[in-house]
Protein backbone atom coordinates (compact mmCIF):
# COMPACT_ATOMS: atom_id res chain seq x y z
CA UNK A 1 0.00 0.00 0.00
CA UNK A 2 2.97 2.47 1.22
CA UNK A 3 4.73 1.34 -2.17
CA UNK A 4 1.34 2.34 -4.48
CA UNK A 5 1.68 5.59 -2.55
CA UNK A 6 5.05 6.37 -3.04
CA UNK A 7 4.67 5.32 -6.70
CA UNK A 8 1.58 7.67 -6.97
CA UNK A 9 2.90 10.80 -5.26
CA UNK A 10 6.16 10.71 -7.33
CA UNK A 11 8.06 9.86 -3.66
CA UNK A 12 12.11 9.63 -4.47
CA UNK A 13 14.01 6.66 -3.12
CA UNK A 14 17.47 6.38 -1.49
CA UNK A 15 18.75 7.21 -5.19
CA UNK A 16 17.46 10.44 -5.16
CA UNK A 17 14.92 9.50 -8.03
CA UNK A 18 11.37 8.29 -7.95
CA UNK A 19 8.58 6.94 -10.50
CA UNK A 20 8.11 10.65 -11.89
CA UNK A 21 12.08 11.37 -12.90
CA UNK A 22 12.62 11.26 -16.50
CA UNK A 23 15.93 9.75 -18.40
CA UNK A 24 16.59 13.62 -19.17
CA UNK A 25 16.73 14.01 -15.47
CA UNK A 26 18.55 11.23 -13.70
CA UNK A 27 21.14 11.67 -16.77
CA UNK A 28 21.94 15.42 -15.92
CA UNK A 29 24.92 14.79 -14.00
CA UNK A 30 25.98 11.72 -15.12
CA UNK A 31 29.40 11.78 -16.62
CA UNK A 32 29.70 12.84 -20.15
CA UNK A 33 29.29 10.02 -22.50
CA UNK A 34 31.52 11.21 -25.29
CA UNK A 35 33.89 8.34 -24.84
CA UNK A 36 31.18 5.40 -24.45
CA UNK A 37 29.75 2.96 -27.53
CA UNK A 38 26.10 1.50 -27.03
CA UNK A 39 24.36 -0.97 -28.13
CA UNK A 40 20.54 -0.49 -27.64
CA UNK A 41 18.11 -2.83 -28.92
CA UNK A 42 14.51 -1.88 -29.68
CA UNK A 43 15.28 1.77 -30.37
CA UNK A 44 12.79 2.73 -33.12
CA UNK A 45 9.75 3.21 -30.75
CA UNK A 46 8.74 3.71 -27.11
CA UNK A 47 11.28 3.17 -24.55
CA UNK A 48 14.19 1.97 -26.40
CA UNK A 49 13.78 5.13 -28.55
CA UNK A 50 13.30 7.73 -25.72
CA UNK A 51 16.93 6.05 -24.08
CA UNK A 52 18.15 6.44 -27.22
CA UNK A 53 18.24 10.19 -28.04
CA UNK A 54 18.56 10.75 -23.73
CA UNK A 55 21.90 8.88 -23.76
CA UNK A 56 22.90 10.72 -27.61
CA UNK A 57 21.87 13.73 -26.12
CA UNK A 58 24.44 12.96 -23.69
CA UNK A 59 27.03 12.22 -25.72
CA UNK A 60 27.39 8.19 -26.21
CA UNK A 61 27.96 6.95 -29.67
CA UNK A 62 24.86 4.53 -30.39
CA UNK A 63 24.45 1.82 -32.46
CA UNK A 64 21.05 1.18 -33.38
CA UNK A 65 20.16 -2.31 -34.20
CA UNK A 66 16.61 -3.02 -36.05
CA UNK A 67 14.75 -5.16 -37.80
CA UNK A 68 13.92 -2.58 -40.44
CA UNK A 69 16.47 -0.32 -41.17
CA UNK A 70 14.24 2.32 -42.61
CA UNK A 71 12.29 2.58 -39.07
CA UNK A 72 16.02 2.45 -37.36
CA UNK A 73 17.62 5.34 -39.87
CA UNK A 74 13.62 7.38 -38.70
CA UNK A 75 14.87 6.61 -35.37
CA UNK A 76 18.50 8.20 -36.54
CA UNK A 77 16.91 11.37 -38.10
CA UNK A 78 14.57 12.47 -34.98
CA UNK A 79 17.65 12.24 -32.77
CA UNK A 80 19.84 13.70 -35.38
CA UNK A 81 17.39 16.97 -35.41
CA UNK A 82 17.72 17.76 -32.17
CA UNK A 83 21.88 16.31 -31.22
CA UNK A 84 23.57 17.16 -35.04
CA UNK A 85 26.83 16.10 -33.41
CA UNK A 86 25.09 12.59 -32.38
CA UNK A 87 27.25 9.75 -33.93
CA UNK A 88 24.75 6.85 -35.01
CA UNK A 89 25.24 3.69 -36.97
CA UNK A 90 21.80 1.62 -37.58
CA UNK A 91 22.63 -2.12 -38.37
CA UNK A 92 20.40 -4.84 -39.29
CA UNK A 93 19.17 -7.37 -36.14
CA UNK A 94 15.58 -9.54 -35.87
CA UNK A 95 16.38 -10.66 -32.30
CA UNK A 96 13.71 -13.89 -33.16
CA UNK A 97 16.34 -15.13 -35.13
CA UNK A 98 19.49 -16.80 -33.75
CA UNK A 99 21.71 -16.16 -37.42
CA UNK A 100 20.59 -12.99 -37.32
CA UNK A 101 22.04 -12.24 -34.22
CA UNK A 102 24.80 -13.86 -35.53
CA UNK A 103 25.18 -11.96 -38.30
CA UNK A 104 24.76 -8.81 -36.34
CA UNK A 105 27.90 -9.52 -33.89
CA UNK A 106 29.97 -10.12 -36.66
CA UNK A 107 28.87 -7.14 -38.78
CA UNK A 108 29.51 -4.89 -36.00
CA UNK A 109 32.92 -6.80 -35.16
CA UNK A 110 33.92 -5.85 -38.86
CA UNK A 111 33.11 -1.90 -37.57
CA UNK A 112 35.78 -2.51 -34.82
CA UNK A 113 34.28 -0.49 -32.59
CA UNK A 114 34.50 -0.68 -28.62
CA UNK A 115 31.31 -1.44 -26.71
CA UNK A 116 31.04 -0.31 -22.86
CA UNK A 117 26.88 -0.34 -22.75
CA UNK A 118 24.01 -2.92 -24.08
CA UNK A 119 20.77 -1.98 -23.17
CA UNK A 120 18.92 -5.32 -23.86
CA UNK A 121 15.30 -3.56 -24.41
CA UNK A 122 13.52 -5.18 -27.70
CA UNK A 123 10.42 -6.67 -26.64
CA UNK A 124 7.21 -7.78 -28.07
CA UNK A 125 4.17 -9.13 -26.13
CA UNK A 126 2.70 -11.64 -28.69
CA UNK A 127 -1.06 -12.08 -29.12
CA UNK A 128 -1.17 -14.89 -31.24
CA UNK A 129 0.80 -18.17 -30.34
CA UNK A 130 4.17 -18.43 -32.93
CA UNK A 131 7.32 -20.15 -32.91
CA UNK A 132 10.65 -18.47 -33.91
CA UNK A 133 12.55 -20.11 -37.04
CA UNK A 134 14.77 -22.03 -34.32
CA UNK A 135 11.54 -24.09 -32.89
CA UNK A 136 11.29 -21.57 -29.67
CA UNK A 137 8.13 -19.41 -28.79
CA UNK A 138 8.56 -16.47 -30.37
CA UNK A 139 7.58 -14.13 -27.13
CA UNK A 140 10.37 -16.03 -25.24
CA UNK A 141 12.63 -15.77 -28.81
CA UNK A 142 12.67 -12.25 -29.00
CA UNK A 143 12.58 -11.14 -25.51
CA UNK A 144 14.95 -13.27 -23.89
CA UNK A 145 16.72 -15.85 -26.20
CA UNK A 146 18.03 -13.56 -29.12
CA UNK A 147 18.98 -11.33 -25.53
CA UNK A 148 20.87 -14.13 -24.08
CA UNK A 149 23.30 -14.96 -27.53
CA UNK A 150 23.49 -11.09 -28.07
CA UNK A 151 24.93 -10.87 -25.17
CA UNK A 152 27.25 -14.02 -25.37
CA UNK A 153 28.49 -12.95 -28.42
CA UNK A 154 29.41 -9.26 -27.54
CA UNK A 155 31.29 -10.44 -23.80
CA UNK A 156 34.70 -10.25 -24.34
CA UNK A 157 34.70 -7.13 -26.71
CA UNK A 158 32.75 -5.20 -23.56
CA UNK A 159 35.56 -7.13 -21.11
CA UNK A 160 38.01 -6.39 -23.23
CA UNK A 161 36.82 -2.63 -23.71
CA UNK A 162 36.38 -2.26 -20.12
CA UNK A 163 39.84 -3.16 -19.53
CA UNK A 164 41.75 -1.33 -22.42
CA UNK A 165 39.76 1.75 -21.20
CA UNK A 166 39.36 1.76 -17.63
CA UNK A 167 35.62 2.72 -18.00
CA UNK A 168 33.32 0.23 -16.59
CA UNK A 169 30.95 -1.66 -18.91
CA UNK A 170 26.85 -1.83 -17.64
CA UNK A 171 24.67 -4.56 -19.63
CA UNK A 172 21.22 -3.62 -18.92
CA UNK A 173 18.48 -5.77 -19.10
CA UNK A 174 14.73 -4.42 -19.95
CA UNK A 175 12.37 -6.87 -18.04
CA UNK A 176 8.95 -6.06 -16.65
CA UNK A 177 6.82 -6.66 -13.03
CA UNK A 178 5.03 -9.00 -15.04
CA UNK A 179 7.84 -11.89 -14.36
CA UNK A 180 6.42 -12.44 -10.75
CA UNK A 181 3.13 -13.83 -12.70
CA UNK A 182 4.90 -16.88 -14.01
CA UNK A 183 5.25 -19.77 -11.93
CA UNK A 184 5.79 -23.26 -12.19
CA UNK A 185 8.50 -25.19 -14.19
CA UNK A 186 10.10 -22.89 -16.61
CA UNK A 187 11.37 -25.12 -19.19
CA UNK A 188 8.79 -26.96 -19.05
CA UNK A 189 6.16 -24.38 -19.90
CA UNK A 190 8.46 -23.18 -22.66
CA UNK A 191 8.42 -26.91 -24.50
CA UNK A 192 4.46 -27.44 -24.05
CA UNK A 193 4.45 -23.96 -26.21
CA UNK A 194 7.49 -24.38 -28.28
CA UNK A 195 6.05 -27.55 -29.58
CA UNK A 196 2.46 -26.74 -29.33
CA UNK A 197 -0.22 -24.02 -28.81
CA UNK A 198 -2.99 -26.07 -27.17
CA UNK A 199 -0.80 -24.91 -23.28
CA UNK A 200 -0.39 -21.16 -25.09
CA UNK A 201 -1.48 -18.11 -22.99
CA UNK A 202 0.25 -14.73 -24.64
CA UNK A 203 0.31 -12.89 -20.68
CA UNK A 204 2.34 -16.30 -18.96
CA UNK A 205 4.77 -16.64 -22.14
CA UNK A 206 5.18 -12.58 -21.44
CA UNK A 207 6.03 -13.26 -17.88
CA UNK A 208 8.04 -16.74 -18.63
CA UNK A 209 10.32 -14.30 -20.68
CA UNK A 210 10.57 -11.67 -18.55
CA UNK A 211 11.43 -13.88 -15.59
CA UNK A 212 14.24 -14.61 -17.90
CA UNK A 213 15.68 -11.33 -18.44
CA UNK A 214 15.25 -11.32 -14.25
CA UNK A 215 17.40 -14.85 -14.00
CA UNK A 216 19.52 -14.26 -16.69
CA UNK A 217 20.69 -11.04 -15.04
CA UNK A 218 21.58 -12.84 -11.88
CA UNK A 219 23.79 -15.73 -13.51
CA UNK A 220 25.83 -13.31 -15.46
CA UNK A 221 26.33 -11.08 -13.02
CA UNK A 222 27.64 -14.06 -10.69
CA UNK A 223 29.87 -15.25 -13.73
CA UNK A 224 31.21 -11.97 -14.39
CA UNK A 225 32.33 -11.24 -10.75
CA UNK A 226 33.98 -14.92 -11.53
CA UNK A 227 35.90 -13.52 -14.12
CA UNK A 228 36.85 -10.45 -12.00
CA UNK A 229 35.27 -8.36 -15.39
CA UNK A 230 34.70 -4.72 -14.69
CA UNK A 231 31.36 -5.25 -16.61
CA UNK A 232 27.77 -5.29 -14.55
CA UNK A 233 24.77 -6.16 -15.72
CA UNK A 234 21.22 -5.23 -14.14
CA UNK A 235 17.86 -5.66 -14.65
CA UNK A 236 14.54 -2.80 -14.60
CA UNK A 237 11.36 -2.99 -14.78
CA UNK A 238 10.34 0.62 -16.39
CA UNK A 239 6.91 1.18 -15.18
CA UNK A 240 3.87 1.17 -17.15
CA UNK A 241 3.77 2.79 -19.95
CA UNK A 242 1.05 3.45 -23.63
CA UNK A 243 3.81 2.37 -26.27
CA UNK A 244 3.59 -0.31 -29.50
CA UNK A 245 4.44 -2.91 -27.35
CA UNK A 246 0.08 -3.89 -27.31
CA UNK A 247 0.14 -3.25 -31.03
CA UNK A 248 -1.26 -6.87 -31.41
CA UNK A 249 -3.81 -6.26 -28.90
CA UNK A 250 -5.21 -2.88 -30.13
CA UNK A 251 -9.02 -2.78 -29.44
CA UNK A 252 -11.99 -1.37 -27.30
CA UNK A 253 -10.66 -3.78 -23.99
CA UNK A 254 -7.54 -2.30 -24.22
CA UNK A 255 -8.52 1.27 -24.82
CA UNK A 256 -10.69 0.85 -21.60
CA UNK A 257 -7.95 -0.89 -19.34
CA UNK A 258 -5.14 1.91 -20.27
CA UNK A 259 -8.51 4.28 -19.65
CA UNK A 260 -9.18 2.78 -16.05
CA UNK A 261 -5.24 2.69 -15.17
CA UNK A 262 -4.49 6.26 -16.43
CA UNK A 263 -3.79 7.80 -13.17
CA UNK A 264 -0.93 5.15 -13.01
CA UNK A 265 0.98 4.66 -16.25
CA UNK A 266 4.17 6.77 -16.71
CA UNK A 267 4.98 8.98 -19.43
CA UNK A 268 7.76 7.32 -22.07
CA UNK A 269 10.60 9.63 -20.76
CA UNK A 270 9.87 8.47 -17.26
CA UNK A 271 9.61 5.23 -18.33
CA UNK A 272 13.49 5.13 -19.62
CA UNK A 273 14.98 7.00 -16.69
CA UNK A 274 15.25 3.41 -14.48
CA UNK A 275 17.33 2.36 -17.92
CA UNK A 276 19.00 5.42 -18.31
CA UNK A 277 19.93 5.77 -14.44
CA UNK A 278 21.27 2.28 -13.98
CA UNK A 279 23.22 2.51 -17.55
CA UNK A 280 25.03 5.55 -15.96
CA UNK A 281 24.75 6.15 -12.70
CA UNK A 282 28.37 6.58 -10.75
CA UNK A 283 26.93 5.45 -7.42
CA UNK A 284 25.99 1.84 -9.13
CA UNK A 285 29.64 1.07 -9.84
CA UNK A 286 29.88 -2.02 -7.66
CA UNK A 287 25.87 -2.80 -7.96
CA UNK A 288 25.70 -6.01 -10.27
CA UNK A 289 22.92 -8.93 -10.62
CA UNK A 290 20.06 -6.04 -8.99
CA UNK A 291 16.82 -5.70 -9.83
CA UNK A 292 15.06 -1.75 -10.06
CA UNK A 293 12.09 -0.28 -10.39
CA UNK A 294 11.36 3.92 -10.52
CA UNK A 295 15.41 4.42 -10.31
CA UNK A 296 15.91 2.41 -7.16
CA UNK A 297 16.73 -1.13 -6.55
CA UNK A 298 13.44 -3.32 -5.47
CA UNK A 299 13.23 -7.00 -5.39
CA UNK A 300 12.16 -9.73 -7.56
CA UNK A 301 9.87 -12.39 -7.18
CA UNK A 302 11.67 -15.08 -5.17
CA UNK A 303 11.89 -17.37 -7.83
CA UNK A 304 13.89 -14.38 -9.69
CA UNK A 305 16.40 -14.70 -7.03
CA UNK A 306 16.63 -17.92 -6.90
CA UNK A 307 20.88 -18.88 -7.87
CA UNK A 308 19.63 -22.31 -9.19
CA UNK A 309 16.99 -21.53 -11.30
CA UNK A 310 19.26 -18.81 -12.95
CA UNK A 311 21.72 -21.70 -13.78
CA UNK A 312 19.42 -24.08 -14.82
CA UNK A 313 18.00 -21.64 -17.45
CA UNK A 314 21.35 -20.35 -18.36
CA UNK A 315 22.45 -24.27 -19.44
CA UNK A 316 19.17 -25.00 -20.87
CA UNK A 317 19.89 -21.31 -23.21
CA UNK A 318 23.42 -22.59 -24.06
CA UNK A 319 21.79 -25.73 -25.66
CA UNK A 320 19.03 -23.86 -27.26
CA UNK A 321 21.70 -21.32 -28.95
CA UNK A 322 24.52 -24.17 -29.67
CA UNK A 323 25.31 -24.64 -33.19
CA UNK A 324 26.43 -27.96 -32.34
CA UNK A 325 24.04 -30.26 -34.12
CA UNK A 326 24.10 -32.59 -31.61
CA UNK A 327 23.38 -30.15 -29.23
CA UNK A 328 19.39 -30.39 -30.18
CA UNK A 329 17.05 -28.91 -27.54
CA UNK A 330 14.63 -31.66 -28.72
CA UNK A 331 15.82 -33.94 -25.46
CA UNK A 332 15.95 -30.76 -23.51
CA UNK A 333 12.10 -30.46 -23.80
CA UNK A 334 11.55 -33.98 -24.00
CA UNK A 335 12.96 -34.60 -20.46
CA UNK A 336 9.57 -33.44 -19.73
CA UNK A 337 7.04 -35.44 -21.44
N1 LIG B 1 5.35 -0.49 -22.22
C1 LIG B 1 5.27 -1.01 -20.98
O1 LIG B 1 4.33 -0.75 -20.22
C2 LIG B 1 6.34 -1.94 -20.50
C3 LIG B 1 6.25 -2.41 -19.19
C4 LIG B 1 7.24 -3.26 -18.72
C5 LIG B 1 8.29 -3.64 -19.55
N2 LIG B 1 8.34 -3.17 -20.84
C6 LIG B 1 9.46 -3.61 -21.68
O2 LIG B 1 10.09 -2.47 -22.24
C7 LIG B 1 10.75 -2.82 -23.45
C8 LIG B 1 10.44 -1.81 -24.54
O3 LIG B 1 9.06 -1.90 -24.84
P1 LIG B 1 8.17 -0.67 -25.32
O4 LIG B 1 7.05 -0.56 -24.37
O5 LIG B 1 9.01 0.51 -25.61
O6 LIG B 1 7.55 -1.29 -26.66
P2 LIG B 1 7.64 -0.86 -28.21
O7 LIG B 1 7.33 0.58 -28.37
O8 LIG B 1 6.76 -1.86 -28.91
O9 LIG B 1 9.15 -1.12 -28.57
C9 LIG B 1 9.63 -2.41 -28.73
C10 LIG B 1 10.87 -2.37 -29.57
O10 LIG B 1 11.35 -3.72 -29.72
C11 LIG B 1 11.60 -3.95 -31.10
N3 LIG B 1 11.45 -5.36 -31.46
C12 LIG B 1 10.37 -6.15 -31.33
N4 LIG B 1 10.60 -7.38 -31.84
C13 LIG B 1 11.89 -7.37 -32.30
C14 LIG B 1 12.71 -8.32 -32.95
N5 LIG B 1 12.27 -9.55 -33.24
N6 LIG B 1 13.97 -7.97 -33.28
C15 LIG B 1 14.44 -6.72 -33.00
N7 LIG B 1 13.70 -5.77 -32.41
C16 LIG B 1 12.43 -6.09 -32.06
C17 LIG B 1 10.58 -3.09 -31.82
O11 LIG B 1 11.00 -2.93 -33.15
P3 LIG B 1 10.02 -2.87 -34.43
O12 LIG B 1 9.97 -1.42 -34.77
O13 LIG B 1 10.71 -3.69 -35.46
O14 LIG B 1 8.71 -3.44 -34.02
C18 LIG B 1 10.62 -1.83 -30.98
O15 LIG B 1 11.71 -1.03 -31.35
C19 LIG B 1 10.30 -4.26 -23.77
O16 LIG B 1 11.30 -5.16 -23.40
C20 LIG B 1 9.07 -4.43 -22.89
O17 LIG B 1 8.84 -5.79 -22.56
C21 LIG B 1 7.40 -2.32 -21.33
Amino acid sequence: MLETVKYFIGAVGASGYGSKSTAEEVTETCPDLRSVTAIITGATSGIGAETARVLAKRGARLILPARSLKAAEEAKARIVSENPDSEIVVMSLDLSSLASVRRFVSEFETLRLPLNLLINNAGKFAHEHAVSEDGIEMTFATNYLGHFLLTKLLLKNMIETAKVTGVQGRIVNVSSSIHCWFSGDMIRYLGEISRSKRHYDATRAYALSKLANVLHTKELARRLKEMEANVTVNCVHPGIVRTRLTREREGFVTDLVFFLTSKFLKTIPQAAATTCYVATNPRLKKVTGKYFADCNEASPVKLGSNFSEAARLWSASEIMVSEDPKASFDPLFNAFD
